[in-house]
């Protein structure tokens, strides 16, 4: 089957990668030739490395580049089995290109989008056959991480659903099917980790480099917040956290911080612009944590049960089965271990109890337990047995 990728930027180049690498003839549209350019002489550079390391086979390599179409001309996606946009997050230039894609492709092509946060069911209203369009989320970097979020919208098929799945499954990724709700699984509950970490360190409990040491070196995560905020971009992480809370109407849960904001106003994005809540230029000396052990474990321990009662109230409301909320945060974000589980063996009573502490301090909405939480609490109930 023919696979199309529309956008050729961060996202649309690795996914092109990933179904070229698996056998398809791949087709890469952008509006932009030097994208275009960029595009396959990254791939050139990724293959060479991946040969160099042993990992993949000279001809493979060969195969893969050779699988690829570039293009500028939307028209080469005709015989497509399915087309996955990856361009502007913009819902108007997405409805567009959608409609436009539908007088392009057969009848039977799949329409998929790469969105991070806008509803699959809108995208979908700008097709007049919208049972077969659906969102397919991989994670940054495509060829890298295993998980990838599959999203039916209302007017989805369980036909386009299971072959899309099925598609992606022989991909070797790991895939969950999510509801269209904002943030799907991922980007709605890791709010906490950014959230929680920056209030912590607005009430001045302890500083950036602290607050990061505990999550990784008490908490076993692979980076702190913080850096982890650096790596993505204050200004790109700072947006999902506002379109979240937007779309969720502003529920206190997802609200944005003023100290990530003022980092993306003064242009401190992170490593990308060599100064975030750390300092990446030449020769500069960042702070020491303060290796408290108790202070470490508060901290750690506040961070997780905010964590918890995002996943534990995103299976309440069925965003995902209890499996697919546990391996999106381990393969989509490298937690160390799923949420659910880390609240059986923490125990539900002490997260609920962490959690009631923390809403009774504050009397804000933010820190109240779901329901769910409470409900298995009081029957003894564990997620796994
Ligand atoms: P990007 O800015 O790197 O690439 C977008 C590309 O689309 C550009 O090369 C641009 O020339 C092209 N483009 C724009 N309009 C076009 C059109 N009408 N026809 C053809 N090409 C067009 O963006 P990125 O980061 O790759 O994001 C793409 C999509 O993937 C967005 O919807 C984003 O929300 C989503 N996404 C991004 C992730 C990330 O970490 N960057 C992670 C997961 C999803």
């Amino acid at each position: 089957m023919e696979v199309g990728v529309l956008g050729g930027g961060t996202m649309g180049s690795g996914i092109v990668q990933v179904a070229a690498q698996n056998g398809h003839k791949t087709i890469l549209v952008d509006l932009n030739e030097t994208v275009l350019d960029q595009s396959k002489s990254k791939l050139a550079k990724i293959m060479a490395r991946l040969v160099e390391k042993g990992k993949i086979s000279q001809d493979q390599s060969y195969a893969t580049q050779a699988n690829i179409v570039y293009s500028k001309d939307v028209n080469d996606f005709a015989s497509c089995g399915i087309v996955i946009e990856a361009i502007v997050e913009d819902i108007n230039v997405k409805s567009k290109v959608f409609s436009n894609l539908e007088s392009i492709v057969s009848s039977e092509c799949i329409l998929a989008s790469n969105t991070s946060s806008l509803s699959i069911a809108s995208i979908g209203s700008s097709v007049s056959n919208s049972s077969r369009v659906i969102g397919i989320h991989f994670f940054n970097p495509a060829p890298l991480m295993p998980l990838v979020e599959i999203i039916p919208a209302v007017q989805t098929s369980e036909k386009t659903l299971v072959a899309a799945k099925s598609l992606i499954d022989a991909w070797g990724k790991v895939t969950v099917v999510c509801k269209d709700t904002p943030g799907f699984i991922v980007n709605r509950v890791a709010r906490p980790f950014y959230g929680e970490a920056m209030r912590i360190y607005e009430e001045g409990v302890a500083d950036f480099a602290t607050i990061d040491w505990a999550m990784t070196e008490i908490g076993g995560f692979r980076m702190g917040p913080f850096t982890l905020m650096d790596y993505i971009g204050n200004d790109v992480n700072y947006t999902v956290t506002e379109t979240v809370f937007t779309a969720f109407y502003f529920d206190p849960r997802y609200k944005p911080s003023f100290t990530q904001k003022r980092h993306a106003e003064a242009g401190y994005f992170g490593r990308k612009s060599g100064r975030g809540f750390f300092d990446y230029r030449e020769g500069a000396v960042n702070p020491s944590p303060n290796e408290d052990q108790i202070v470490g474990k508060q901290i750690f321990e506040r961070i997780l049960v905010m964590l918890i009662n995002e996943a534990v109230d995103a299976l309440f409301l069925n965003i995902g089965t209890k499996e697919a909320i546990d391996l999106a945060m381990t393969k989509g974000v490298n937690y160390p271990k799923g949420l659910l589980l880390w609240a059986d063996q923490l125990g539900l009573a002490f997260v609920l109890a962490k959690l009631e502490a923390l809403f009774s301090e504050y009397g804000e909405d933010r820190y109240r337990p779901s329901p769910l939480l409470r409900r298995m609490v009081k029957s003894g109930d564990t997620f796994f047995g």
